[in-house]
């Protein structure tokens, strides 16, 4: 029995993505995946508190146990979908919904979704916490994820790998060392500035940011931000991409402004491929921007030398492969071996990630 369920709440607070993964073979197989969307209280709470300057505990832990709560109903469901019960799964690998990430060397970084919680009600093995140790061994505890890029989309040509979620992050796989880090923002502005001013969850396949006129002025403005130009290790996360940090201009029309900030998505990746990336090859996009088409043509007109595609090519549906990473990430716990990558974190060393809450 090789299977896991992976789960994953990402910093656009849109939902939780469930997956079962079947590692018996050299390819992960994924066997069913399912994504429970949060209600628009439920993001906007999120959100709020991943942004709050201060929040109260009985707010925090409440929080907590509703995420823990909503991670059984996405196992419930996920293993429903599949014809599968709680025995045929050997633990579940669980991200949790991030509260709080600050980089090396103050870091910290905390994700709520109490695994004990999780353990209990869903009668299954939770791998959970699976950033504190390596930020513990000096690292940025993120990402995590190119340590599972590595491991099943490793090339002997020069290939990169992009998730673009509320934040992006690079994979740069290397035969010898990979790197990867956060690039900056992903779609969080964008979804952001949707919900604030025009009562959507997002710019559906960049259609208005399409009918806009990036502002240069604005654009150059943003990308002096210092953290485009940070050597890595580096990773950020909502507390710093948010648009309380990146002024806009009232007198542009909100088409403009999106144009803009997705120009900002476009451009600040182009930055990081430029200073850490490989000068040509294929870059394979995962994370729910891959759907918006206009920032995949903005992409492709920034990177005219590199072959932008989709990891589902490879075999990785995009939707998907956070929640697989974390099932791996568990599978990796439970087998004794190490989850993240030195060269990516910053970290001492190769360390075993994650806690484990038993079921039994
Ligand atoms: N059809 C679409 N058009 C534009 N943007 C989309 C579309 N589908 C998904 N997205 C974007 O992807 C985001 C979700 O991506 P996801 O990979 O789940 O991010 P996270 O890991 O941060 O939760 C949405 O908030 C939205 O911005
Ligand atoms: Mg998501």
């Amino acid at each position: 029995m090789t299977k896991y369920i992976g789960l994953m709440s990402g910093t656009s607070a849109d939902g939780m993505d469930a997956v079962i993964v079947d590692f018996s073979s050299d390819h992960p197989t994924l066997i069913a995946a399912h994504g429970c969307a949060y209600s628009a209280r439920e993001r906007s709470q999120l959100r709020e508190a991943a942004l709050a300057d201060s929040l109260a505990l009985d707010t925090i832990m409440q929080l907590d146990r509703d995420i823990a709560a909503r991670s059984v109903e996405a196992i419930q469901q996920v293993l429903d979908q599949a014809g599968l019960g709680v025995d045929d799964i050997i633990a579940v690998g669980s991200h949790g919904h991030t509260l709080r990430h600050r980089s090396a060397p103050a870091g910290y970084s905390w994700q709520i979704g109490d695994p004990s919680w999780i353990a209990e009600h869903a009668g299954i093995t939770c791998v959970a916490d699976f950033r504190r140790r390596d930020i513990a061994a000096n690292g940025e505890g993120a990402p995590l994820l190119p340590a599972f890029h590595q491991a099943v989309l490793n090339s002997t040509t020069p290939r990169m790998i992009l998730n673009l979620g509320g934040i992006g992050n690079l994979t740069v796989l290397r035969e010898q060392q990979s790197l990867g880090f956060d690039t900056g923002p992903g779609n969080a502005l964008m979804d952001d500035y949707c919900q604030q001013h025009l009562n959507m969850a997002c710019d559906l396949n960049g259609e208005r940011a399409r009918q806009g006129r990036v502002n240069n002025r604005l654009l150059g403005q943003w990308l002096r931000d210092p953290y485009f130009r940070q050597p890595t290790p580096k990773s950020t996360g909502r507390e710093h991409f948010n648009l309380k940090h990146f002024s806009l201009d009232a007198s542009l029309s909100h088409d403009d402004i999106l144009a803009t900030l997705t120009e900002l998505t476009a451009a600040s990746v182009g930055l990081a491929v430029e200073q850490h990336g490989h000068g040509a090859g294929e870059l394979l996009v995962c994370g729910g921007g891959v759907h918006n088409g206009y920032l995949m043509q903005r992409l492709q007109q920034r990177l005219p030398g590199h072959a932008i595609g989709n990891t589902a090519d490879f075999g990785i549906d995009p939707d998907w492969m956070e929640a697989m990473g974390f099932a791996w990430l568990a599978y990796q716990t439970l087998q004794g071996r190490p989850g993240n990558l030195p060269a990516v974190t910053g970290a001492l060393g190769e360390r075993i990630l994650g806690g484990i809450f038993l079921a039994s």
